[in-house]
């Protein structure tokens, strides 16, 4: 069942959103060769509390951390870790925050010091693949007009769009209907209707799509070793048009 939103539920959600955006933006500045993704996840559960806020992910299925922090070749849900970041490295961090009983999710990935120009590119594709599908996330169309979009660009551009993990509703639950697929044909899946609030979490891969779950049971990695990148937003279905819920 796909829950719709009042514009009220919507503005809770905007605020949650306002805080995770916020959140971003401090760690975009923190992010260097030698903090630490456990560093980051400190740094979120301090910034969450200093909001009145609290970080959804963790004790979620039994996930130990506010934050995941995905480095290189790993697609999404990995670990923070004591070990540095390096200079030339990616790493996505992703959270859902909850705030006064609402929810807002986005997952940016961010470079480390610099990078190659083949890093650089996985991500200012994988970024624009996101607001492609948020184009498409209009009233009318359907949920495959958004897989679609991004998965012919992604593909044009010479990247593969993950299978494994997709976009999703989300209000008081982190994940509610409609999935959200970053692959498929178009005109198909749910009709986009007024008060739908999704997420968008496009992850490209520069090799195979195929995933592999690491031992602790979440850390998903490519299986080719090659990068991926991920970037998501929440945004709301409104008459006029996608609202971002979490724009930085
Ligand atoms: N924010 C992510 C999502 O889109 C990841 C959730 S990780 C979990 O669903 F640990 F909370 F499950
Ligand atoms: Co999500």
């Amino acid at each position: 069942m796909i829950i719709l939103k009042t514009p009220e539920e919507i503005e809770y959600m905007r605020a949650a959103g306002k805080i995770l955006a916020a959140c971003h933006r401090e760690i975009a500045k923190l992010i260097r060769p030698g903090i630490s993704t456990w560093e980051i996840d400190q740094f979120v559960e301090e910034f969450l509390a200093k909001h009145e806020a609290t970080p959804e992910q963790k004790g979620y299925s039994g996930y130990p951390y506010a934050t995941c922090g995905s480095v290189n070749d790993v697609i999404c849900h990995g670990f923070p870790k004591k070990d540095p970041l390096r200079e030339g490295d990616i790493v996505t961090i992703d959270m859902v925050v909850r705030k006064n009983g609402w929810l807002a999710d986005s997952a940016w990935s961010y470079a480390v010091g610099k990078i190659s120009p083949e890093a650089k590119r996985l991500l200012e594709v994988t970024e624009k693949a996101l607001y492609l599908g948020i184009e498409q996330a209009v009233v009318g169309n359907r949920v495959g007009d958004i897989s679609h979009a991004i998965q012919v660009y992604a593909e044009a551009e010479g990247y593969s769009v993950v299978r494994d993990f997709t976009g999703h509703g989300i209000g008081q639950q982190m994940h509610e209907e409609p999935y959200v697929p970053h692959f498929g044909p178009p005109g198909r899946g749910p009709r986009l209707k007024e008060g739908m609030v999704l997420t968008i979490e496009p992850m490209l891969n520069i090799g195979t799509y195929h995933a592999k779950v690491d031992e602790d049971g979440w850390t998903a990695r490519t299986r080719d070793g090659k990068l991926s990148a991920q970037y998501e937003h929440t945004l709301a279905i409104t008459a006029d048009g996608p609202v971002i819920l979490t724009k930085q």
